[in-house]
């Protein structure tokens, strides 16, 4: 039996010549550390690709996927090659501290692709070392789901630029210390797309890229379970196409249709865009949509475990290729199930290395709402623990609307009613609650089940133009606090530092007309964006405010990503305590989410091992319980934070 086990962990003979068919001639060294990385990484890619399929057929399919990868591997630039050198010595890099993102459509940010390229000196000005840039590749005409229908994943969109202008931009970051993050949206394809296309052509092999039914008994039974995600402009999961005489399954806009990954040729497709992108230089790839991935009767088919398998065998063949490539799941899910695209059990940190924590997110601005922190500690508290070698994506807000994904047990049991919590968020966020000073949009009424979900920019859902600029400020900048001290890798949201609040002309564009989301993804008003050096105004303590939290934070080794953070039982209802475990001691967040002051009895930093006097709150650079007696409260300054740590000066 060990005889066997061993066996099996090497890569089959035929593998093997599959590797080096797909590598072709290559130097002796670099065919040498290829068979080396296929030999380390072979137990996961089989081990994922056989929680999909048969022996035999995924066996046939890991053959292919390796003779991809020894192709890409072949052609990958020197450059590239020496990223994936030192990021194998360096595998840790996504979670240190100095590492800050940022996202922005590029069309919104400069007009093009070349355009981002002049605009860089304004990341650096923030600290930003990682650029998202949202959906780019070719898309249809017409409606594309802000770049998220893609006709052709090799091209990128003519208005923006070419895919040389693409490769010159990721060289050009990288050579100032920024690694370029791009969506692979592999859930769907435009209708337009050439596979769609073929289908509808009647091309049995293409037909079987997509989940098509003859009639409506199996999207029926589908549907008992599924939900909408577009209920209001997209409702139901199937669209009726008349030249495939068939519905098939289009779980977003019914012009983007899914994609069937049980078809080791439809895995085969997008292994090999993974492998080009990542050769364009692409650091991170953003897995868009990766719960959907499989679909199963009787379920949501959100999350089911084929899609951690294929998200394995995606990772396996990467570490193989081009190990430099981070991947990152976008899974707005419940806490319970988004812990496992980081890894958990088999998986374990053979998956997603970024996750969005969504839940965060949510918190921040139920938090803020409520002035009240318990139901954030119980539901962050209660999350399960994830690799330490993975990091959550923290954000303030993204281009997507924020949904009030909270459980109704969760709020149960901080004695709230679920339903009546999600409704006053909603209220609250689009200013139809007394005296709220937010003003989002709601974005898809789900009449069924009441749900309403919120557009708006962080200004806008903080109050800019409602509330005083005084309380706007504080509120952008704890929120965005929050998340730089949490201890994960913190995407700013493009507009965000400077407040722009919601574009009032998002629905100009006829395109756009039906979809509120652009609100909250304005156009860099980079006339205005002088604002930022008159002093005193919105625009210039929002940009300082954040540019300065990011240096210090990147000098902090206790927000390294390794370690997870504990949200403490408030002593205050109004302040939030978050404890980071760090081998260089403990670190103490402290957040007042009211616009009154709040108090922290010194002994609580002292039972997480701070020394009251002297501990320093690296923000100020003070010590905000100097001098208060031990058995007394520090105060916190309404929305006021800290970050305490031992001071050692
Ligand atoms: C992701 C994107 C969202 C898009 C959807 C469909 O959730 O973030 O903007 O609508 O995928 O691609």
């Amino acid at each position: 039996m060990a005889g066997m086990d061993t066996d099996r962990r090497r890569p089959p003979d035929d593998v093997l010549v599959a590797a080096a068919e797909g590598l072709g001639a290559v130097a002796e060294h670099e065919a040498e550390l290829f068979a080396l990385r296929v030999a380390r990484w072979w137990p996961d890619l089989r081990d994922g690709l056989e929680a999909l399929h048969d022996a035999p057929v995924a066996h046939d399919l890991a053959r292919r996927l390796v003779a991809l990868a020894g192709r890409a591997f072949a052609e990958r630039a020197p450059e590239l090659k020496r990223l994936d050198q030192v990021r194998t010595l360096e595998p840790d890099w996504f979670q240190q501290p100095r590492v800050l993102g940022y996202a922005t459509y590029v069309d919104r940010f400069a007009d093009d692709l070349r355009g981002v390229a002049e605009h860089i000196d304004h990341l650096e000005a923030l600290g930003v070392t990682y650029l998202h840039l949202m959906p780019l590749l070719r898309t249809r005409d017409g409606p594309n789901d802000g770049g998220y229908a893609v006709i052709d994943y090799r091209s990128v969109s003519p208005d923006i630029g070419t895919v040389d202008d693409l490769r010159e931009l990721a060289t050009l970051l990288r050579a100032r210390g920024i690694s370029l993050c791009l969506d692979l949206v592999l859930n769907h394809i435009a209708r337009e797309h050439r596979w769609a296309e073929a289908a509808r052509d009647g091309d049995p092999r293409y037909r079987r890229y997509f989940h098509v039914f003859g009639d409506r008994a199996l999207p029926d039974a589908f549907e008992r379970t599924l939900p909408e995600v577009f209920p209001d402009f997209a409702p139901g999961n199937f669209t009726w196409d008349d030249d495939l005489d068939g519905w098939v399954w289009t779980t977003f806009n019914s012009w983007q249709w899914d994609v069937d990954w049980s078809n080791p040729d439809v895995f085969c497709e997008y292994a090999d865009v993974v492998l080009f992108l990542a050769n364009l230089g692409v650091e991170v790839v953003r897995l868009d949509a990766v719960a959907f991935l499989w679909k199963r009767l009787g379920t949501t088919s959100q999350n089911e475990p084929e899609v951690h398998a294929i998200t394995q065998a995606l990772h396996a063949l990467t570490r193989i290729a081009c190990p430099a490539v981070a991947f990152k799941a976008e899974a707005i899910v419940g806490p319970a199930d988004v812990v496992h695209y980081l890894g958990r059990g088999v998986h374990h940190g053979k998956v997603s290395d970024l996750a969005y924590h969504n839940t965060l997110m949510v918190q921040i601005w139920s938090m803020l709402a409520m002035r009240d922190v318990r139901l954030a500690v119980h539901v962050m508290g209660a999350i399960a623990e994830v690799p330490s070698t993975t990091a959550w994506i923290t954000y303030v807000r993204c281009h997507d609307d924020i949904g009030w994904a909270i459980d109704d047990a969760d709020a149960a049991a901080v004695e709230l009613s679920g339903h009546a919590h999600r409704t006053f968020l909603s209220d609250y966020y689009s200013g139809d609650y007394w005296q709220s000073p937010a003003r989002g949009l709601v974005f898809q009424h789900n009449e069924a089940t009441g749900d309403r979900r919120i557009s708006g920019t962080t200004a806008s859902l903080a109050g800019r133009g409602v509330a005083s600029d005084d309380e706007v400020v504080a509120r952008i900048l704890l929120a965005h606090t929050i998340v730089l001290g949490w201890g994960g890798l913190p995407v700013l949201w493009m507009g965000d530092e400077l407040a722009l609040p919601n574009d009032d002309r998002w629905a100009d564009d006829p395109l756009h007309a039906d979809d509120n989301r652009w609100a909250h993804r304005p156009r860099m008003p980079w006339a205005g964006e002088a604002d930022r050096h008159v002093a005193g105004s919105v625009e210039q303590r929002v940009f300082n405010g954040l540019a300065r939290r990011a240096s210090i934070r990147a000098g902090l080794e206790h927000l390294h990503a390794s370690v997870r953070t504990e949200p403490l039982e408030p002593s205050d209802p109004g302040i939030l305590l978050l404890l980071r475990r760090h081998h260089h001691g403990p670190m103490l967040g402290v957040y007042n989410v009211t616009e009154r002051r709040g108090a922290v009895p010194l002994r609580r930093l002292h039972d997480v091992g701070l020394d009251p006097p002297t501990a320093l709150d690296v923000l100020t650079g003070t010590h905000p319980a100097a001098g208060v007696d031990a058995d007394a409260d520090a105060t916190v300054e309404p929305y006021g934070a800290w970050w305490l740590v031992s001071d050692r000066r």
